[in-house]
């Protein structure tokens, strides 16, 4: 057995969602609760019918490549090259972790709260991690300079999600520009941006950073998963630039040979029309108002959610988030996921995922209001 494995834990996430019984208001996973639009899958069902499910190239089906490099239309990434084709946003994550870091001396840096797969897939490959905690009393904006002192020596790869989950903050054009500027100035070999835009077609700010726009050591990669409610389809991407782009392209060929082929039909679909792409996004900037004002009215201190669909919640001085989630799960009927599932910095906070019907959220978080005011 391979020692680091029996190290890792498994995922908090999971085991906290685990609880969740029938009547249970389930503020937990991650995950759209809305129905993804039929006509991908039924294009996607035409294809098959005439062509069967054969294997595609590794690096995934050259138009669907080409239509994913041209969206977005990013300077270093522009080409069907530039683009691998990846079962999920997850594996795009793993596959570049294990592309760019040598185990023997380079460190990869998480900007915490963070997600926690960044660290684990790491730890997995031998890598050690380092991580930067953003400032509670900053709301755990995104803070450059932060970011850049933690840079070190060993430093070879950031990895920042924005907008993060979980604390749903964007980072800013200013911050991306300040942050892509330190790490130029640096010299020597790169630092690699690993930016995880998973959550970029929920975004409410106006002043949205992408690092790919700026800074030509970014990596970037996403999936369909949250904006077109795709999470079971498993199909993602990572965009990389043409020196790694071979690399990215054998280990993902050894790990997994090529994505799902019905699934890289359903995303040619969706990037057929441009729009498709943000089906749902008026109803996620609906549904994050009606959030807001319950948070508001609750009286509970919170982050503002500027993207995702994750609001975070701060428990009272001295209530630790693991005994707060069982808590709620167990005596209140609510599934809220521990801040310490995204780093010891964010012990004090929950976080509550928002897309179930507003109602149910509104009493979820009335539920957790009335817990922190009886707490402890
Ligand atoms: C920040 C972040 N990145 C990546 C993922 C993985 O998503 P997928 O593999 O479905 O693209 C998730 C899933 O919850 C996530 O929250």
């Amino acid at each position: 057995m391979n020692p680091r494995v029996a190290r890792i834990e498994g995922s908090l996430i999971r085991e906290i969602a685990a609880k969740r019984r029938a009547g249970s208001i389930d503020l937990g996973l991650g995950e759209p609760s809305l129905r993804p639009n039929p006509a991908h899958l039924e294009a996607a069902m035409r294809y098959v019918v005439d062509h069967g499910i054969r294997y595609t190239v590794n690096a995934g089906d050259p138009q669907l490549r080409k239509r994913i490099a041209g969206h977005y239309g990013y300077p270093w990434l522009g080409a069907a090259e530039n683009v691998c084709v990846t079962t999920g946003s997850q594996e795009a994550t793993y596959v570049v972790i294990k592309t760019l870091l040598d185990p023997e001396k380079d460190e990869l840096l998480v900007v915490e709260p963070a997600f926690p797969s960044y660290a684990k897939m790491a730890a997995l490959e031998g890598v050690v991690v380092q991580s930067v905690a953003m400032r509670e009393s900053d709301g755990f904006a995104y803070d450059p300079e932060r970011i850049l002192a933690a840079v070190g020596e060993r430093t070879r790869a950031v990895v920042v999600c924005s907008p993060c989950n979980p604390t749903a903050r964007v980072i800013s054009r200013g911050a991306v520009a300040r942050l892509a500027d330190g790490l130029l100035r640096r010299g020597g070999e790169p630092v690699w941006v690993i930016h995880d835009e998973v959550y970029r077609e929920q975004t409410y700010l106006d002043e949205a950073g992408y690092f790919a726009e700026v800074y030509p050591h970014t990596i970037v990669t996403n999936s369909v998963s949250k904006s077109n409610a795709l999470t079971g389809l498993r199909l993602g991407w990572a965009m990389t630039p043409a020196e790694l782009a071979p690399s990215i392209v054998k280990v993902h060929a050894w790990v997994t040979s090529c994505a799902d082929t019905f699934a890289q039909q359903v995303a040619l679909h969706i990037f057929e029309e441009p729009g498709y792409l943000r089906e749902h996004a008026e109803w996620y900037g609906l549904q994050r108002s009606a959030v807001v004002d319950a948070l508001r009215e609750s009286g509970l201190h919170f982050i503002v959610p500027e993207g995702s669909f994750y609001a975070c919640v701060r428990l009272p001085e001295g209530v630790g988030s693991l005994h707060a989630a069982h808590a709620l799960a167990d005596e209140r009927e609510v599934i809220a996921i521990p801040g310490i599932a995204f780093g010891a910095s964010f012990d004090a906070w929950l976080r509550l995922s928002w897309v179930a019907p507003v109602e149910r959220v509104r009493e979820g978080i009335a539920r957790i209001a009335d817990y922190c005011a009886c707490s402890p």
